[in-house]
């Protein structure tokens, strides 16, 4: 496809549509079938988005390396999570802390002794699954009673079909290693499976330097680790991943309704997209966070009717969880979790801080004069008042005593809500929604194909492309690098100067790139230059201050 040097001159040309887009009708979408893994996966390393890691040996089950399109793109989307989680709010603050810690970490988080997947053996061909997974595939129910699990009567193994099975047993799933020379047990950690934990385990330095005040937050994101039984679907589950956490802490709901005199609940029907307010009691926060981050899902372009939200049951929930949901995503093979946004209690902090025998709690000052105000009778009632509540949930009534006695000095170990989402799932996920092919018609009938990758301009890899319209005319061709130099200050764009003016478009297609500016003989007369949209084709004539306008609004 030729750039149609007619439009491009004409006069009046600058900030109208020229006709090039209008060129093409187009025929959407031939890709109405369901998008086929491979052929996105096919498309991933074509284009340098992801690639198996050590592929040179063969490849390692479950691990992923990023490619040149595929680094820029989960920067991106962490670069907008960060922005959307930290920067432009005032009540949380980041944390970057190490992969390994020490192990005492994870014995009071319960992940030493609880985080683990049943697995059983096949006898015959050896292989090991997941006794879940296989039960789940063969449309059967895996028994449970308790912490114990058995295979029901029917289940064979998946790869060669035998019932020969062994019963399943509770396999860690993190990865063990050894600090300094000496592999004994002594000297054991493990890769962090969360990066959660990191957070609690900071809480105390954070608080004392961070100058917030409960609610706030923090939040981090790096690398995790879980050596999983069945790495599938393609980066889905790796045993190498990134996640993006945000722990959010609140005042227990007995602190609230010290100083606001009640707690607001959901049936308050509370605005849960404006201000937080302070009377929001733990199930209104869970709720605003489910609202915070479905907004931000779509404002980096996945489409609402593709985000569903999934209650987890009582038997579902992790060891910490009181609620949880699961942000889930339609994926060509199926629905499946994004982000868990979980109500954590305090139980991360009451672990760390018994664990430790560190203090976690903080003083509130606002709980401490509304305390102040209230008289002995008032005390008793409402000491009485938690007492039957926490009966109520089988907890003990010594504890609700002593919980209370600290409130009535100011102070409780903060709740937490917790925002928890997966780096490389989002990534799969922006990389299938944006997956599309066209036929395109000509006006004589001529027919095109076109894979095209529609990229949210804020996620896309590159944003613009900036073409020379040729290379052999010195003065039109110094005029394109110098604009591809101001442009690059700004934005990730990419040079290219080989090939026809379509074939460069149909490269920046499959890159997802959303614009392309081409610098023309017209150029170098009046400054202006052609800027085509990548899903509609059209271009447009514009100066490079009203390109860095357009981009900077769209971008956002
Ligand atoms: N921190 C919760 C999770 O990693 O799933």
């Amino acid at each position: 496809m030729r750039t149609r040097r007619t439009s491009a001159h004409d006069a009046h040309g600058r900030g109208r549509l020229l006709t090039h887009g209008a060129f093409w009708r187009i025929l959407r979408p031939i890709m109405s079938k369901k998008l086929d893994m491979e052929i996105l996966a096919s498309l991933c390393k074509r284009r340098g988005f992801i690639f198996q890691s050590s592929e040179l040996y063969g490849g390692i089950n479950g691990f992923w390396d990023y490619g040149p399109l595929g680094c820029e793109l989960k920067r991106n989307i962490k670069n907008a999570w960060w922005k959307h989680i930290v920067r432009t709010r005032e009540d949380v603050v980041g944390l970057d802390a190490t992969i390994i810690m020490h192990p005492a970490i994870w014995k009071a988080s319960g992940h030493a002794d609880g985080f683990a997947d049943p697995m059983v053996d096949c006898k015959d061909c050896r292989k090991r699954f997941r006794a879940d997974q296989l039960c789940e595939e063969q449309g059967l129910e895996l028994i449970k009673d308790g912490k114990t699990v058995a295979l029901p009567d029917g289940a064979k193994c998946p790869a060669c079909g035998s019932r020969n099975l062994t019963a399943p047993r509770s396999f860690n799933l993190m990865f063990k290693t050894f600090v300094g020379p000496i592999e004994d047990d002594s000297n054991a950690a493990w890769l962090r499976p969360e990066t959660a934990q990191a957070i609690f385990a900071q809480f105390s330095n954070i608080i004392a330097t961070a100058r917030q005040k409960v609610p706030f937050g923090v939040a981090q994101m790096g690398k995790s680790f879980r050596n999983e039984i069945n790495p599938r679907n393609y980066t889905f589950r790796s045993r190498e991943f990134e996640q993006m956490e945000l722990e959010f802490f609140i005042r227990p709901d007995e602190a609230v309704e010290l100083i606001c005199g009640r707690v607001t609940t959901l049936a308050d029907k509370p605005d849960l997209t404006g201000e937080p307010q302070e009377s929001w009691g733990w199930e209104v926060w869970l709720h605003y966070w489910i609202e915070q981050r479905l907004a931000w899902y779509r404002s980096i372009g996945l489409p609402a009717e593709h985000l569903e939200l999934y209650w987890q049951t009582g038997d579902e929930l992790a060891h910490y969880a009181r609620a949880c949901v699961d942000i889930e995503y339609a994926f060509p093979f199926g629905v499946q979790e994004l982000e868990g946004i979980a109500a954590r209690g305090d139980f991360d902090l009451t672990q760390h801080q018994r664990h430790s025998g560190k203090q976690m709690d903080v003083f509130d000052e606002a709980l401490k004069q509304a305390a102040d105000k209230l008289d002995a009778a008032a005390k008793e009632a409402f000491t009485e008042k938690v007492v039957a509540e926490w009966t109520a949930r089988n907890q003990s009534p010594e504890a609700a005593r002593a919980f209370v006695a600290k409130l009535f000095e100011g102070k409780y170990v903060p709740h937490v809500v917790e925002p928890s989402a997966g780096t490389d799932r989002l990534a799969l996920a922006l990389l299938s929604n944006a997956y599309d092919e066209e036929t395109l018609t000509d006006d004589k009938g001529k027919t095109d194909q076109r894979t095209v990758m529609r990229f949210h301009p804020s996620i896309a890899p590159i944003k613009l492309g900036v073409f020379p319209l040729v290379k052999n005319k010195p003065e039109l061709y110094a005029k394109a690098r110098e604009i591809f130099a101001q442009l690059q200050r700004r934005w990730n764009c990419f040079w290219d100067e080989s090939g026809a003016i379509g074939r460069r478009y149909r490269r920046m297609d499959e890159a997802g790139t959303p614009w392309c500016a081409t610098v023309d003989f017209q150029t170098l007369e009046d400054g202006t230059v052609t800027l085509r949209d990548r899903d509609s084709m059209q271009q447009v004539r514009l100066s490079v201050p009203e390109l860095i306008q357009k981009l900077d609004t769209e971008i956002g």
